[in-house]
This record gives C-alpha cells, sequence and structure tokens, in this order.
C-alpha cells in the first residue's frame, strides 16, 4: 500500500517538531514545511535521514507547489510567543491570513483533510471561566496582541467558510498553553522564561501581582489531541489544552522547588491586554475525543527541565533568537 503523505507546515517549530514525530511514527510520510523565521534546524535535524520525511524550505504567504497528493495538511507555521509577534507583527498577520489562504487552496486543490492550529487566544481576555468553544471572545483587535488574535480569528473564519462553500474536509484546534522540549528559552513564555532564568542564576521576573492564571497542557497530550481531532468528523472549534489552571505566583513556586535555584522573584508591571485567566474546558474533547490530557504538571515538568538542562551554554545565554531583519519586507 502507498504511504499517506502529509503536509506540515511551521515544522522546525516546537509544536510542528513534535507532530512530525507523530505522522512519522504512526507510519505516513511526512513533508515538512518552514521558513525558520522561528523555529529552529535543530528541532528537525534528526528526521534528516529518514526515509519518510522531507523538508521544503518555504514561506507559506507565497503560493505552494507540492507534487503528488496529500491526505492530510497541518498549518502550524505562524509565531506563537508574544515576544516573535510582538517585534514581526505584520508577518503574524500575513501567516495565518494569507498562509492560510494558500494552504485552504492547496487542501481543496488535493482534496486533502486540512487543520488549523487556533488558539486560546481568540477568547482574548476572557470573560467567561473556564472558556467553552461557544464563547466569541473579549479581543482588543487594536492592541499589541491584536496582530496574533486577530489572525487565528480570521483564520479560523476562512477555514470556516471553504468548509461551508467548497465543502472542505476541516478541523479547528483552539489550543491552550503547552510546554515542552524544543520550546525556546528566550521565546518569553512564562515557563522557559522561568525556567532559564533559574539555570542562569537570575531571578525570576514575575509580572503583576502573579494572580493571574494558567494552564499547562503536555506537549504529548497536546498531539494526542490534536491527532484524534484529525481523525475525528467534527469540524467545529475543539479546545485542547489541561484544565488544570495555577496562578503564576504559585507557578514561579514550583520552579524554584524543581531546580533548587536560590533566587527569588521579583515583580513587573503586567503587559498590555495581559489575559488575567487562562482555563479550557475540555468537555467536547472530552466527549467527541475520549480525550484528555494524561501527564501530571510535576512528571511534564522534570522531563521539560531536564531537556533544557542539555542544552549548550549558548543556547542558555541567547538572548535574541535572532534578527527577523531579512524577514521583514
Ligand atoms: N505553543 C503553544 O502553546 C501554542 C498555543 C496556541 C496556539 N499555538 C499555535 O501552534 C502553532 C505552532 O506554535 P509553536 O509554539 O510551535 O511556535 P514556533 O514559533 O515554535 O513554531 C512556528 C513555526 O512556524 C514557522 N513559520 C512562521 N511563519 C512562517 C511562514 N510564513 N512560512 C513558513 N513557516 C513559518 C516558524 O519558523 C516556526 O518554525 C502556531 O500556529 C501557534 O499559533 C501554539
Amino acid at each position: 500500500m502507498k504511504t499517506e503523505r502529509v503536509l506540515i507546515t511551521g515544522a522546525a517549530g516546537f509544536l510542528g517538531s513534535h507532530l512530525c514525530d507523530r505522522f512519522i511514527k504512526e507510519g505516513y510520510h511526512v513533508i515538512g514545511m518552514d521558513n525558520f523565521i522561528t523555529g529552529d534546524k535543530k528541532n528537525i535535524s534528526h528526521l534528516t535521514s529518514n526515509s519518510n520525511f522531507e523538508f521544503i524550505e518555504h514561506d507559506v504567504t507565497k503560493h505552494i507547489i507540492i507534487d503528488g497528493d496529500l491526505k492530510y495538511i497541518l498549518h502550524f507555521a505562524s509565531p506563537a510567543s508574544p515576544i516573535d509577534y510582538l517585534k514581526i507583527p505584520i508577518q503574524t498577520l500575513k501567516v495565518s491570513s494569507l498562509g492560510t489562504h494558500n494552504c485552504l487552496g492547496l487542501a481543496k486543490n488535493k482534496n486533502a483533510r486540512f487543520l488549523i492550529a487556533s488558539t486560546s487566544e481568540v477568547y482574548g481576555d476572557p470573560l467567561v471561566h473556564p472558556q467553552t468553544e461557544n464563547y466569541r471572545g473579549n479581543v482588543n483587535p487594536i492592541g499589541p496582541r491584536g496582530c496574533y488574535d486577530e489572525a487565528k480569528r480570521f483564520a479560523e473564519a476562512i477555514t470556516m467558510a471553504y468548509h461551508t462553500y467548497h465543502k472542505l474536509e476541516t478541523r479547528i484546534v483552539r489550543i491552550f498553553n503547552t510546554y515542552g522540549s524544543r520550546m525556546r528559552l528566550n521565546d518569553g513564555r512564562v515557563l522557559p522564561a522561568f525556567i532559564g532564568q533559574a539555570l542562569r542564576g537570575e531571578d525570576l521576573t514575575l509580572f503583576g501581582d502573579g494572580s493571574q492564571t494558567r494552564s499547562f497542557c503536555y506537549v504529548d497530550d497536546l498531539v494526542e489531541g490534536i491527532y484524534r481531532l484529525l481523525l475525528s468528523d467534527y469540524a467545529l472549534p475543539v479546545n485542547i489544552g489541561n484544565p488544570n489552571e495555577i496562578t503564576i505566583k504559585e507557578f514561579g513556586d514550583e520552579i524554584i522547588k524543581l531546580t533548587g535555584t536560590k533566587q527569588k522573584m521579583i515583580y513587573k508591571p503586567l503587559p498590555q491586554d495581559d489575559p488575567k485567566q487562562r482555563q479550557p474546558d475540555i468537555s467536547i474533547a472530552k466527549k467527541l475525543l475520549r480525550w484528555e490530557p494524561k501527564v501530571n504538571r510535576a512528571d511534564g515538568l522534570r522531563i521539560t527541565y531536564a531537556y533544557f538542562k542539555s542544552l549548550s551554554s549558548d543556547d542558555l545565554n541567547k538572548v535574541e533568537h535572532k534578527s527577523f531583519e531579512s524577514y521583514v519586507k
């Protein structure tokens, strides 16, 4: 039997690279696509000698050409951390608008099923807690995070339009904060930020009074949820995340305990539009996909900490990921 082919955009990123691993493990031929704007070749270096993996360096906001059949397209290309999308807001808007349009056109052309990586950020700073899929959100379109949140809302809208108008098979996953190996220490998200500071012997920076909440999902759990959603027949958005909520202050205490750092927490003002609370309602995923997270935070953090500890001192001390100048048009 011919091996089925899957296109994964954003393949050199944190989540994209884990998805490549999973689809190869499931027996698919994976075509990874990325322009490395926030990704890293190292995340897929272990796959380059695998005959079931091929890589195309390409900016998905430009027309995409792929020869042969495709069974699935998973569109994960997009800057995902505030530190990235605040620096490259226009690329962020383009990858979820033009990029999603290009991927949908390709899916239609290949008769492939399409899955878009959406986000809990479509709920903005939520007024409903926990967030159910039918909550329409509280997003500031012109605030600093608008470039990401509105681009993802557009991505959902155009995906649904292709579903209803062209009868394309589509899936929408709303991903909540996820962690695990291959995150960047300097990507500005709280988990790698705290661990990086602990490893470098710096104080842990806490924004606001630390009472804001987050819920963290281990990457293997997330990938399992996405895989099940893709194989389901459900076209409406589905939250995938871990409902186990924690305040950032409590989370800082956990990191101090895990790493054994002697440093303390220092407080800085909360950035504009920073969501005060975040917790997925995963009733739909539980019922429809028979999915719920399996990895508890203590275990997930131990594995992730071991990964960060294995990084070179260059990676540990890198402040800027890269210069974005060559990408800015
Ligand atoms: N990590 C999370 O907790 C989280 C939460 C919600 C949603 N998501 C979504 O999941 C996806 C992946 O997030 P991540 O955490 O892996 O981020 P990441 O930055 O590690 O990966 C994104 C990848 O997309 C690539 N990319 C960006 N623009 C591109 C373009 N125009 N052409 C080709 N490649 C491009 C980057 O180079 C990078 O490799 C994103 O769509 C993000 O919005 C992630």
